[in-house]
């Protein structure tokens, strides 16, 4: 069996008891250190991220940031360098454990959250918040609620960046990690944002994989 395999029983299980998070911290427990048994984990920022920071979009954004499931730290890392003040928070205890101990001198807040039930303390908070990859490993009924949940999160002004696997609603979900379509990303629109750019690539994987790199924004308050 491939770890990829023995990732999606494990997330297959934990689904089917009802918990669609619990099976994130079992996994960073596994591999107990050795991160290559984390499929997501690259130990690097992700390449789309940094290439979004070299636009305009990005230098528009103001400075407070939250990074959703930010895993081991690398995205939040790489916000933090490009001079936004950061948090960044994951569902697992372990995830963070991890994040502070490979940056012991970083300036990002490290929290355990979920993103299904943010603090309140951060609800319109954040000038950007950032989203890769934690979505497509939801399912739909997650997903839903952590749309409307991660909307609730950006400042008046603010914006909400995306990063996920990306299928046209015709083609089959597969397993996951399970790409979005562009009607699901549009959920963020009946939440209060507007959508402000949508791009849609082939990555360099082989195979190449759709992606979506996905804007919205909230209206200033009047
Ligand atoms: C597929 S990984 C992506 C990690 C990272 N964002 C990246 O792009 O490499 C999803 C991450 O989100 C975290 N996560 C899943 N559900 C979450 C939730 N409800 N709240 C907070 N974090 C969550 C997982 O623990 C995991 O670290």
């Amino acid at each position: 069996m491939s770890n990829r395999d023995e990732v999606r029983r494990l997330a297959q299980e934990s689904i089917a008891r009802g918990d669609a998070t619990g099976w994130f911290e079992e996994l960073y427990q596994r591999a107990s250190g050795s991160w290559d048994r984390v499929p997501w984990a690259d130990l690097a920022a992700n390449p789309f991220l940094l290439e979004w920071l070299g636009t305009s979009e990005a230098r528009a954004c103001g400075r407070r940031c939250l990074v959703v499931g930010c895993g081991l730290g690398d995205d939040a890392e790489a916000l933090a360098a490009a001079g936004f003040s950061v948090v960044a928070f994951d569902v697992s205890p372990t995830a963070i454990e991890a994040c502070r101990a490979r940056f012991p001198a970083s300036q990002v807040e490290y929290a355990v959250a979920d993103a299904l039930a943010p603090p309140a303390a951060w609800i319109a908070r954040f000038d950007l918040v950032f989203e890769s990859y934690t979505l497509q490993v939801l399912p739909p009924a997650a997903r839903t609620v952590a749309i409307a949940a991660l909307a609730s999160l950006v400042s008046p002004g603010g914006r909400l960046l995306v990063l996920c696997r990306a299928r046209d609603r015709e083609e089959p979900e597969g397993q996951l990690p399970w790409p979005l379509t562009r009607e699901e990303l549009e959920a963020f629109r009946e939440q209060g944002l507007a959508q402000q750019s949508i791009l849609s690539f082939f990555d360099d994987e082989t195979p190449p994989v759709r992606r979506f790199r996905a804007l919205f924004g909230r209206r200033h308050s009047k």
